[in-house]
């Protein structure tokens, strides 16, 4: 080898090692989308909360809910979340040498939904709609009302048949106990992104100042050598509590669908007279022209954006068509705001599922998170006319199909 060779052996050894150097483990990322919208709500143009106010949220969420890495409930008695499971979920991607996994929620999402569930993940701005962020603990296809979490079974579902019409894939392959995993995994996420919202709210409430009463020169607690127990005392255990009870009690509040009308079955002698009756409905009291249009092909007038877009746009006044409005949110994690399309449901791909209780349920409920409202002036025999009129397009459709 002459000398040269040998010089550039040595640099390439040298560079590949400073590559392959220790990697840090990743860290949950602070949600400044939601610090700079209560700024701009609260304070005078330009105008930051201190830092500090920043290292304490971190910190606080650190110790009650660990790492990506080492992920943990701060609630050992509740149903909610299992250790067992998060531990399963968390981590990165490897497994133990009798098969039990570890690392599920990177390999199988975290690509789309972010490692901190913000669903800003490496392929999400290229996807539309976008990945859901988590961390607002709202979820659109469920058995449960508007401002109410889903069920495990609803979540279950998700996972089984993934969202038609949407990059959500089915996970259907999996076993039962790794979905089980990323489902407590999903709720892990949530919960502790709702927490923090409302840590940031409540310092916003404070002007900036400490969520611990701090007395006149007084030292900041030392939070990472606290217990969650403590912590959670001082700040007020009510701020997590009614997050996870909402969570514990969703089971209790699913919305029960009423048997369907005789006439719902195809077939029936009055079934058609049930159709015109649901397109009756469809351009009058249901109101559903105004977003779907006269054809139901999702071209009514409604501009609208969804809720997790609207959550920084509408309250602090950014201007969805202005670039330099929005621009500073998109700077620090937001995805940029992309308008909310009515579907076209002629094409008959009902993303919460098109089974008739499914469809049922999205117009008695709404779509949680999209302009999509809940229908409360509708009886449940005018939602199912409503049912049969929607299905009636999607087979109209395959008869007679639109040029
Ligand atoms: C290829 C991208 C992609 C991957 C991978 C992915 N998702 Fe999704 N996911 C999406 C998109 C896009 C949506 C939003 C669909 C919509 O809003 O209609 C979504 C929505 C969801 C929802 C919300 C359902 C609701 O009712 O609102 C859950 C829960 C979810 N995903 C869980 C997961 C889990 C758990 C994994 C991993 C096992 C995963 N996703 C993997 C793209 C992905
Ligand atoms: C204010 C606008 C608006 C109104 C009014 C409205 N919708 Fe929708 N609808 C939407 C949007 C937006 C979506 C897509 C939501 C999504 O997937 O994010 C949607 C989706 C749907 C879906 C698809 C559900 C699925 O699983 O994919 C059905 C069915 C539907 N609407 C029926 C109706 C009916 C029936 C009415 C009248 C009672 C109605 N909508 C009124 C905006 C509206």
């Amino acid at each position: 080898m002459n000398r040269c060779s040998a010089i550039c052996l040595l640099a390439f050894a040298i560079l590949t090692c400073a590559a392959c150097g220790p990697v840090e483990p990743p860290e949950f990322q602070f949600n400044a989308v939601e610090q700079l919208k209560q700024e701009r709500l609260f304070l005078d143009d330009g105008q930051h909360f201190p830092d500090s106010s920043r290292t304490e949220v971190t910190s606080i969420l650190r110790a009650l809910f660990g790492t990506p890495d080492q992920s943990r409930f701060p609630i050992e008695s509740t149903t909610v979340v299992d250790q067992n499971r998060l531990e399963m979920a968390a981590g990165p991607v490897e497994s133990e040498i009798d098969g039990t996994p570890h690392g599920l929620y990177r390999e199988h999402c975290a690509h789309c939904h972010g490692i901190s569930g913000n669903g800003a993940g490496a392929t999400a701005a290229l996807l539309n709609p976008y990945p859901r962020d988590f961390r607002m603990g709202k979820f659109k296809f469920k058995s449960t009302p508007l401002r109410t979490p889903p069920t495990d079974e609803d979540l279950t579902r998700i996972l089984h048949n993934g969202i038609p019409g949407s990059a959500m894939p089915s996970f259907r392959l999996l076993p039962d106990e790794e979905i089980a995993a990323l489902i407590d995994y999903v709720k892990y996420l949530s919960i502790r992104g709702q927490f923090e919202r409302t840590l940031l709210a409540e310092i916003s409430a404070l002007d900036g100042e400490s969520l611990f009463e701090i007395e006149e020169g007084e030292p900041a607690p030392e939070i990472d050598n606290m217990s969650a127990e403590e912590i959670l005392d001082a700040i007020g255990p009510e701020l997590l509590d009614d997050i996870v009870t909402r969570w514990q009690n969703a089971d209790q509040r699913v919305t029960s669908v009423p048997a369907a009308p005789a006439a719902f079955q195809i077939g029936h002698s009055d079934h058609s007279a049930l159709t015109t009756e649901g397109r009756e409905l469809f351009f009058t009291k249901g109101n559903c022209t105004q977003c779907h249009g006269a054809t139901a092909s999702g071209d009514g007038t409604t501009v609208n954006f969804d809720d997790w877009t609207n959550d920084w746009l509408k309250t602090p006044g950014v201007d969805p068509y202005d670039r330099d409005s929005w621009k500073p949110f998109t700077a620090v994690g937001a995805l940029r705001p992309r308008p909310v399309q009515p579907r076209n449901l002629n094409l008959g791909v009902f993303r919460g599922g098109d089974g008739a209780e499914d469809i049922y349920r999205r117009i008695a409920n709404g779509i949680e998170g999209s302009p999509m409202p809940a229908s409360a002036a509708l009886s449940s025999d005018e939602i199912w006319a409503l049912v049969a009129y929607v299905k009636s397009l999607v087979y109209a459709n395959d008869l007679f199909p639109r040029p």
